[in-house]
């Protein structure tokens, strides 16, 4: 069994209008079937509207399924028993910093989630320590969050969610709102808490943010366009231009200059240059 096991799943908003009749809206989720296994690290793409951010609402119950299921851990999210046993397992966390502080000082803001699942405060205590320390933010612990940048915001949004203890984190655009430096902060976390074991789900419009991920899933009008390993999906360029997608930076560099499909990373384009150079 996967960690998370998506079955048929569908989502239509309703939509009402002036007078207050509700009509069915359009499918903002199609008929979506995937697993995501245990510590993988999964990246979700797709043009705006494509329903990603719908798709991510499904996985901790924030919205439950028109029809199909979405079971986490065997856990149904349409089973309101089960609610709280799925967010503790499946942290959030959302493009816009701002909104996601809800305390002034920093190690309040993080304690917000443990209080409440209701934790000792002992052991609060020492989660938020640690999940301060996590993202690089310990020194800041007594800070007032609005002294933050944008990335550190960022970085203490998800401290909050490590400080639940999640067994997977879902990470709806997270660096979108970012500097170049936020972002590459906000992305070695990311890295780094995937590969402490935390199963990693990560819906970006940074292509080169997807290309770290395990396998990518390509969204398009609410259905899987594609769901395959970065190199797969980057050498396929009909399907790239179907989804209304561009290539990594590193990518399009490779192409140009004619070099090899194998090269995934700065490092494997330095050392073929060097070895071209010689
Ligand atoms: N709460 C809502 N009510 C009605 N329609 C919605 C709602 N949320 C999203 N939609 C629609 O569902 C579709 C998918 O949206 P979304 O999941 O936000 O896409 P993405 O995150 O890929 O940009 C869009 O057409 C959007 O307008
Ligand atoms: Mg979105």
């Amino acid at each position: 069994m996967a960690f998370i096991e998506i079955r048929d799943l569908v989502v239509q908003f309703t939509r009402i209008s002036e007078d207050g009749s509700e009509t069915a809206g359009k499918k903002a989720i199609d008929g979506i079937d995937l697993d995501v296994e245990k510590g993988s690290f999964v990246a979700v793409i797709g043009m705006n509207g494509s329903g990603k951010s719908t798709l991510a609402k499904c996985l901790n119950g924030l919205i439950i399924p028109t029809s199909g299921k979405v079971l986490v851990d065997g856990m149904d999210t349409s089973d309101d028993s089960h609610i709280w046993d799925i967010r503790r397992r499946i942290g959030m966390v959302f493009q816009n910093p701002d909104n996601q502080i809800v305390s002034s000082i920093v190690e309040d803001d993080v304690a917000f989630g443990p209080e409440n699942l209701g934790i000792p405060p002992e052991e609060i205590r020492e989660r938020v320590d640690n999940a301060l320390k996590e993202v690089g933010m310990y020194e800041n612990r007594l800070k007032g969050a609005h002294m933050l940048s944008g990335g550190q915001k960022q970085r203490i949004a998800i401290a909050g969610a490590v400080a639940m203890k999640p067994q997977c984190i879902v990470f709806d655009e997270p660096t979108a709102m970012l500097d170049p430096k936020g972002r590459e902060s906000v992305m070695r976390i990311i890295r780094q808490l995937n590969s402490e074991g935390i199963t990693t789900i990560l819906i970006t419009h940074f292509m080169n943010e997807a290309a770290q991920a395990d396998r990518i899933v390509v969204l398009g009008k609410g259905k899987v366009l594609a769901d395959r390993t970065p190199d797969r999906l980057f050498s396929d360029m009909e399907l790239i231009d179907r989804a209304g997608l561009e290539l990594p930076p590193l990518i399009e560099l490779r192409e140009v200059l004619g070099l090899s499909d194998s090269i995934m990373t700065v490092e494997d384009m330095i050392s073929e240059l060097k070895k071209q150079c010689r």
